[in-house]
């Protein structure tokens, strides 16, 4: 396909590279390289797979730059390579684990923009959440990649104001296995801390908090956060969970926090926002994903102003943090 202003259709459609990435990771090849075996037919037997496609395949990538082929049918690494060595870059391509459901889920996409809802069931027999539900397996591989193994540790600096003088109790909603909760308490010695997730996520949690040495001032909450959350907190957290959801869901999660807080406490949402002029000058939207995904959705300040608006919040004040992320703190209105 020829290329137009600069634009090479023919690569930005190609789909065929980015499932060679994601079989080569699934099957391990970068550490097979990394512990030894260099010929096809070894590498092969080490991987479990047949030898001529994964030569095929093997070929295809280092003609993208990714591996080389220094002798015909032995290969090695070289730096590209070597980023699948990564363990939190594997968590995401893995086709055996949650990586496969991100990958298989864009199948879904033309449905989702014909319809204007997720059609991941169309491609896995569930919704989003319920297919979690029903393979623990890839449900572990989401909280893994959602936790330190893949997103790594987060920043503990979730107040647009920095003032923590007032914050003795912090809910983390929808908080993962705790990555977060965990930082804030190392970090802010005076303060408690409630994480709300599922069950089954909330059974992960234990490890995280015990070894950031935080477990004692933490408590856990296995529920929906559509039911009604621990009350009479000061701070609650919501990160990468609004844009999870659309609108009416969105709204009764923060609904949720606001019954919730103490008279003066605060909301802060994390993540799935940005500055509104940011938004209308940003290039390709991340929240694709969770279009496909959920049916969820990224939202300037001015949409989850509204959203606030119907769950009795108001926007307080918004900011970016040093560490690159947009921060919206909400408090009763
Ligand atoms: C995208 S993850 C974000 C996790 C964490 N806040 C973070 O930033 O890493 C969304 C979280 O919402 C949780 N979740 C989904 N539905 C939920 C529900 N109905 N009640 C409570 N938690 C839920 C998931 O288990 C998951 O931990």
């Amino acid at each position: 396909m020829a290329q137009r202003e600069g634009v090479d259709l023919g690569a930005l459609s190609d789909l065929c590279t980015p499932w060679c990435v994601h079989v080569v990771a699934t099957l391990r090849i970068a550490e097979h390289l990394a512990a030894g075996p260099t010929g096809i037919d070894e590498l092969a037997a080490a991987a479990g797979c047949d030898a001529d496609s994964l030569h095929r395949v093997l070929r295809h990538l280092a003609g993208k730059g990714v591996f080389q082929e220094p002798v015909p049918g032995r290969f090695a690494l070289n730096q590209a390579a070597e980023g699948l060595l990564d363990p939190s870059v594997r968590l995401g391509l893995d086709l055996d684990g949650f990586g496969g459901r991100m990958a298989a889920a864009w199948g879904s996409l033309l449905t989702a923009v014909r319809t204007g809802g997720p059609a991941y069931r169309e491609v896995f027999g569930l919704p989003f959440w319920e297919d979690l539900d029903a393979h623990p397996d890839i449900a572990a591989s989401f909280d893994a990649l959602m936790g330190p193994p893949g997103h790594g540790t987060p920043d503990p600096e979730v107040l647009v104001s920095g003032e923590w003088e007032d914050v003795r109790t912090v809910v983390d909603v929808g908080g993962g296995t705790g990555a977060l909760l965990a930082e804030i308490l190392r970090a802010r010695p005076h303060v408690h801390g409630t994480l709300v997730d599922l069950p089954r996520t909330i059974a992960r949690s234990g490890e995280v908090l015990r070894a950031a040495g935080v477990a004692e001032r933490a408590t856990t909450v296995a529920q929906s956060f559509f039911e009604p959350l621990p009350a009479g907190a000061d701070l609650y957290l919501l990160k990468s969970v609004l844009n999870d959801w659309p609108d009416r869901e969105a709204a009764a999660i923060l609904r949720g926090c606001a019954e919730a807080a103490r008279p003066g406490g605060r909301v802060v949402v994390l993540g799935g926002v940005s500055p509104d002029r940011h938004a209308a000058a940003a290039g390709p939207s991340p929240a694709l994903l969770d279009m496909v995904l959920l049916g969820g959705r990224d939202r300037t300040v001015a949409e989850l102003r509204e959203l606030a608006r119907q769950a009795r919040l108001a926007v307080w004040a918004a900011g970016w943090q040093p560490s690159g992320r947009f921060v919206v703190e909400c408090r009763p209105a």
